[in-house]
């Protein structure tokens, strides 16, 4: 039934990631057993970091035959793929090391000049590899401005109906302030598994808006994870769950 994600307060940022790695792992476990191989999707922003950087350090990976997992990207920056504010930079940096490096990844252009092909690129090629229940799992990250992936609030995207990937203009309450490639609510959706992570006491107030019963979807974009007809899950720290560390 859609309605209210699963909400898990976790102690920090660190215990964050250690929940999201062993749902990572579980969600591959399964998907392998049942399909052959883990389509993943994932975000940009900082608070995956630490779990990517787990997920693919040789120390901390897991033993996963990871030559089945095929990345693939939520958002993508129109920008070169050498640039630091690019998320194939950072899924390249911190994600794709180690024996992670043997996965497939299908990186969103965002150095295509035409964004229209870039965008109808990358959705016939989620057409093409993805099957009926979409991605095995997504993780989502969550803007202060309660965007989620590159939909901000009162994008026209918001709306889309038929299309699983758009280019859409920069934002202009969040940085960096450049134009985007994004999944759309339809692209979103399409998923077996959801995992939201929100980290940080500038989160709190999207996060409750986030939970209410009531509420705009346009002005707080990531309660399109409310629609979902799976599981959804968001991982929060206690600061972004507005509990106040005590003295
Ligand atoms: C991006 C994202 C975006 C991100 C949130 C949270 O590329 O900007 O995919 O949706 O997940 O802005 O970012 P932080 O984790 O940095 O707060």
């Amino acid at each position: 039934m859609p309605g209210s994600p699963e909400i898990r307060v976790l102690d920090s940022v660190g215990a964050v990631a250690c929940e999201a790695f062993a749902r990572v792992v579980s969600a591959a476990e399964s998907a392998i057993k049942k399909r052959g191989r883990f389509r993943l999707c994932v975000s940009g922003g900082k608070t995956p970091e630490a779990l990517y950087r787990a997920l693919s350090d040789e120390k901390t990976a897991p033993a996963l035959p990871f030559e089945k997992v095929e990345l693939f990207m939520a958002d993508e920056r129109r920008v070169p793929p050498s640039d630091p504010r690019s998320n194939a930079r950072l899924l390249r940096e911190a994600l794709l090391r180690g024996p992670f490096a043997r996965a497939h990844f299908h990186p969103l252009d965002g150095a295509n000049p035409d964004p229209q092909a870039a965008a109808l690129d990358y959705e016939m090629l989620l057409r093409h590899r993805l099957g009926p229940e979409g991605f095995d799992l997504l993780i989502l990250g969550m803007g202060p401005d309660g965007h989620t992936a590159s939909l901000f609030p009162h994008s026209p995207a918001l709306w889309e109906r038929s299309r699983f990937v758009l280019p859409v203009a920069a934002p202009t309450t969040v940085e960096p302030r450049v134009d985007r490639l994004t999944l759309t609510p339809l692209g979103v959706l399409n998923c077996e598994r959801l995992l939201v992570l929100v980290c940080g006491e500038d989160k709190a107030e999207a996060l409750t808006r986030l939970r209410a019963e009531d509420g705009d979807d346009a002005e707080t974009p990531v309660r399109l994870v409310r629609r979902f007809h799976g599981v959804a899950s968001v991982l929060c720290d206690r600061a972004a769950a507005g509990i106040v560390a005590g003295p």
